[in-house]
């Protein structure tokens, strides 16, 4: 097997298709008292779970704890199950707790492994390819609470991440284009972009461990720097103070709620008109990246929806003051942060798109 192994100051990544079975040797290299438990939703329980324990025969045997799948599970009384059931099964301060899934598990066992006995190891094996490029590396853990994303939480590290690309197998093919919205959101900040030829070659003939492996490197680079999230953490919130509206627009409304990469897909796009009309990047550029990410999400325009969405902005927990706030690209790989928006910007972007839209 050819792995890809990543190594940070605090915990190891390695990637391969099959790379499950190195969690046998790290659980073997544990204290022989440590017990291990393994977090999985309903749908990585069924798909994911059945390949894990026949990679790795130290977890034949162990408690699984099976939350139900969704975003909506993804709150302090899920964490107080999971914690219930590592009491209730005689887990303590040794104990591993092994997280299979996309982003809720990640984010939710990384959040419980954290708080129980005042923090026990935990590894992030991400089955979605969000979680892989993105939610399982950073150290960022969390839930929802009163319905604002991500506002309890804690940054605290893995001990191990193991990006298995087997697991992609199952993943529907919705969720799997959600992920490349954050693959190509890390190549528009890294400058990458360009590099991988989204639309003319078919994906499955593309060397994904190797475009896996820059997309968290690039992330763990700016982690590194930064990793409680005071300046250059920001980059990474390209395409989300306007994804992060849509997307709690289309929670709030009958819509069908939008997956966070679509929301970011489109709100990269409107991110970018911005770019151009309040910074320096040319028009030659932004229509490369419009036509880039349309073509990736043909089905998706501002058209869906009215103009309420925008009442969203204003309450985006980056923003200052209750402005808008966004970072914005003005050339290749070239980032500014905490940029203030007026509306009227958003207008004028918004009719930019419609003119110039290929959807
Ligand atoms: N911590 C961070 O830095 C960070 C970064 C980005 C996103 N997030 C969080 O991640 C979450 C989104 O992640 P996500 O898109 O992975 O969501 P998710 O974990 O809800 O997974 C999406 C869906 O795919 C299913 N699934 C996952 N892997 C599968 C597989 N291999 N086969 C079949 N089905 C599979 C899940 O059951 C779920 O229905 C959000 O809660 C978001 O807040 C966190
Ligand atoms: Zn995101």
């Amino acid at each position: 097997m050819n792995i890809i192994e990543l190594k940070s100051e605090t915990y190891s990544v390695h990637i391969a298709a099959g790379a499950s079975t190195l969690l046998q040797s790290y659980i073997q290299s544990r204290p022989a008292t440590s017990r291990s438990f393994i977090l999985v939703d309903s749908n990585t329980g069924k798909h994911c779970l059945p390949r894990l324990v026949a990679a790795v025969p130290a977890l034949s045997n162990v408690t699984v704890i099976t939350l139900q799948a969704g975003e909506a599970n993804k709150h302090l009384a899920s964490v107080e199950g999971v914690i219930g059931v590592l009491l209730s099964q005689g887990a303590d301060r040794h104990s591993l707790l092994v997280n299979l899934g996309g982003g809720l598990i990640t984010d939710l066992g990384g959040l419980s492994a954290s708080l129980f006995m005042r923090g026990i190891d935990f590894v992030n094996l991400p089955t979605s390819l969000l979680g892989m490029v993105d939610a399982a590396v950073g150290g960022k853990t969390g839930v929802n609470f009163s319905g604002n994303k991500n506002s309890i939480g804690l940054f605290s590290n893995p001990s191990k991440v193991i990006v298995d690309l087997n697991y992609l197998e199952s993943l529907p093919e919705r969720e799997f284009r959600s992920g490349v919205s954050e693959v190509i959101k890390h190549q528009l900040i890294s400058g990458e972009i360009g590099k991988t030829n989204w639309q003319a070659v078919p994906w499955s003939q593309f060397d994904w461990a190797t475009l896996i492996a820059q997309s968290i490197a690039f992330k763990q680079n700016v982690v590194a720097s930064d990793f409680q999230d005071h300046h250059l953490r920001k980059i990474l919130n390209f395409g989300h103070t306007v994804g992060h509206a849509l997307e709690t627009y289309s929670l709030t409304t009958g819509l069908s709620p939008l997956l966070h990469g679509e929301a970011v897909a489109l709100g990269m796009q409107l991110e970018l008109v911005l770019s151009h009309h309040l910074t320096e990047l040319d028009e030659k550029l932004l229509k490369d990246y419009l036509r880039l990410i349309q073509g990736v999400f043909p089905e998706l325009s501002f058209n869906m929806f009215d103009h309420s969405w925008m009442n969203h902005l204003q309450t985006d927990k980056k923003n200052q003051d209750r402005e808008i706030r966004c970072v914005l690209l003005e050339g290749l790989g070239k980032v500014r942060v905490d940029v203030p928006i007026a509306e009227a910007d958003i207008h004028k972007a918004l009719q930019y798109l419609v003119v110039n839209s290929i959807n």
